[in-house]
């Protein structure tokens, strides 16, 4: 609330855009939103659709005093925010697949790309992104059978201003319990209980070992918890690993 907000017809990346902001001194909470994005950035090096007037992209830019470790932590803060902004804001029952994306009927609706600017031992700022696919009417073939629209689940257009406001509002909440204990854990038990891979059978791709696991939840470190065939439990880092349903 009473932030600065930047608002572009259209540019390269809202990322780069806050990014940029942050090294030109904006303060904490500036927020940088498009309507239409020329380079939209994806989490491994990948694009992400941006056309005009259809979605919402916006990346918010942090100055948090925490050691640079704990960032990561600050994407999951996100994903939860997004995810109580749009369940209140719609009304639709959208759940979180670890660490960050947002579903809506298995689909994925919402992506986020935290980035990070860090000295040797303190962070200067770090800048997460947000794009939640809202009115498109149609995605390219590779991606339809895996992301979805708000639009294209509902077959109706959906206002994106009220989204923003839910999701900052949910984000300023949580961003404060974060700070309280600089980990996840006033947050835990909502994350988990919107959290689409909880006890399910999951397929952990690791860069050294794949493996099926049975999904547990979060810790508050926002590391997921599964067990393995073995009985033993095993606590996985976002970054490391990537999750798949089986
Ligand atoms: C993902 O790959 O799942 C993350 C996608 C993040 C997209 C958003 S759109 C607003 C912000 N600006 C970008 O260039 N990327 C993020």
């Amino acid at each position: 609330a009473g932030k600065q907000v930047y608002y572009y017809n259209e540019t390269d990346s809202t990322n780069i855009r806050a990014k940029q902001l942050g090294e030109e001194g904006a303060p904490h909470g500036t927020l940088a939103v498009a309507d239409q994005q020329n380079a939209g950035r994806g989490r491994r090096g990948r694009g992400w659709e941006s056309p005009k007037g259809c979605s919402i992209y916006m990346s918010i830019l942090l100055r948090p005093e925490i050691p640079p470790v704990k960032a990561p932590m600050l994407t999951l803060v996100m994903a939860l925010s997004v995810a109580e902004g749009l369940k209140e804001s719609t009304e639709l029952d959208v759940e979180i697949k670890w660490p960050n994306d947002i579903v809506l009927n298995g689909k994925k609706l919402v992506g986020i790309l935290t980035e990070m600017s860090t000295e040797i031992d303190y962070i200067n700022h770090v800048v997460i992104g947000v794009g939640i696919n809202v009115n498109m009417t149609g995605l390219p073939k590779e991606l339809s059978e895996k992301a979805t629209s708000l639009r294209l689940e509902t077959g109706r257009i959906v206002k994106r201003s009220p989204i923003i406001a839910a999701v900052m509002r949910s984000f300023e909440k949580n961003y404060s319990l974060f700070l309280e204990t600089q980990d996840l854990e006033k947050m835990q038990e909502e994350y988990n209980s919107l959290l689409v891979n909880r006890e399910k059978e999951v397929r952990i791709l690791g860069a050294k070992e794949q493996y099926n696991a049975y999904a547990l939840g979060v810790n508050k470190e926002g590391e997921l918890l599964v067990r393995r065939g073995d009985g033993t439990t095993e606590a996985v880092f976002a970054g490391e690993v990537s999750v798949r349903g089986v």
